[in-house]
């Protein structure tokens, strides 16, 4: 049995690794649990886009959430340069939403007008301004609107950074170790958490924050925990990569059918499906010519170039599409930081600060309700 650990972090993804290197910034001793190794789950799949506004539709509590984790970014990048010694590629050139057909217009017209309305820095472009911007996009579009201040980051570097940062902040690592059971006593006649057991036996420490994706609900079920209040269930997103000269293009685009993201080396990510399979991680002949097809009607070359990747991951959904971050209701000592579904990058840093918030203070500047695990009822027990 070990002990000694003031956090164990169960999940070495994105928000896994940030919230260990904040915990251990705070001079606590950290261990993160990872089933696989770090950072190769949803974190790598990803393409990197900060862009809460391209795809909001109304100021809700969500759009908050991302904004206020947006507004984080310029100092976690440059705090994790200096921990890491990576650039994590933190660009603010915006993103082009485009509009191809008489449906999209619906769509984007509504989106202009209501954020217009808000006060938010949002522009129609005429396709001569949009091309003038970006020369590689498809003529035929019939306008585009911009977002100066939806941003982008290379993820597969941000994982690279926070697992380097965490390592020289003192956090154990242990890849290779999924967790099997929580474990949970009554102490003080309370449900309390006093550790993990993975394939490396016990581990104890009287807080354990789950941050392990679309694995995080599965927890419940070994460990006792039933029936469970939310499920949280994955949803397969699948990727394509295209090798190109570099600055072929340089904001991310947007469809309402698909993203392309490129990198500073002229690689371009375009993505993606979102399938309910399962655990599943394939690639297929159909997810690919999707992904394919609604790239080429935003950049007519993209077929042209060599291919340099194809991927998938799984991302973590859960009934309302919200995160779920703060306590657990029911057992003491327990944090949940997951279900980030499609704005797990970029909703890294606050999720990581709100989790060191409530451990040292036991609440957070933000109100949490929206997003709280409380906010699911609990079941009746069968029987
Ligand atoms: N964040 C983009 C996606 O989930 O496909």
């Amino acid at each position: 049995m070990e002990t000694g650990y003031d956090a164990i972090v169960v999940g070495g993804g994105a928000i896994g690794c940030a919230i260990a290197w904040r915990l251990a910034l705070t001079s606590r001793r950290v261990v993160i649990f990872e089933r696989g190794e770090v950072g190769r789950e949803a974190t790598y799949a990803a393409g990197g886009m900060l862009a809460p506004l391209s795809e909001a539709d109304e100021d809700d509590d969500f759009l908050h959430l991302c904004r206020a984790s947006l507004a984080l970014y310029p100092r976690f990048a440059s705090e994790l340069a200096t921990a890491s010694g990576i650039d994590i590629e933190y660009r603010r050139e915006g993103t082009l939403y485009l509009s191809l057909n008489s449906d999209d217009d619906e769509e984007l017209d509504h989106r202009f007008a209501w954020q217009r309305s808000a006060g938010i820095d949002v522009a129609r472009l005429t396709p001569e301004q949009t091309l003038a911007l970006e020369p590689s996009l498809n003529p035929a579009l019939r306008f585009a609107l911009s977002f100066p201040d939806d941003h982008q980051v290379n993820n597969r570097r941000l994982i690279e950074a926070l697992r380097l940062a965490s390592v020289a902040a003192g956090v154990t690592i242990k890849a290779g170790s999924p967790v099997s059971r929580l474990l949970i006593e009554p102490i003080a006649g309370v449900p309390t958490i006093t550790g993990v057991i993975t394939n490396r036996g016990t581990t104890r420490s009287p807080l354990v924050i789950i941050a392990a994706g679309c694995w995080s609900s599965l927890l419940f079920e070994t460990s006792g925990i039933s029936p469970s209040p939310w499920r949280i269930g994955p949803v397969r997103g699948q990727m394509v990569s295209i090798r190109t000269p570099a600055d072929r293009l340089r904001r991310v685009i947007y469809s309402r059918r698909g993203y392309l993201v490129p990198r500073l080396d002229g690689t371009i990510i375009a993505g993606s499906t979102t399938e309910h399979a399962g655990y599943d991680c394939l690639i297929t002949p159909r997810g690919m010519a999707t992904i394919i097809g609604n790239a080429g009607e935003m950049m007519p070359s993209f077929g042209d170039y060599p291919l340099a990747g194809t991927w998938a991951g799984l991302r973590p959904h859960t009934a309302d599409s919200l995160p779920i971050i703060g306590p657990d209701p029911r057992i003491r000592g327990l944090l949940h930081a997951t279900a980030h579904y499609r704005n797990g990058i970029l909703l890294t840093p606050l999720t990581a600060e709100l989790i060191v918030s409530l451990v040292d203070r036991g609440r957070t500047s933000l109100d949490l309700a929206p997003f709280s695990p409380g906010r699911f009822a609990v079941p009746q027990a069968a029987g």
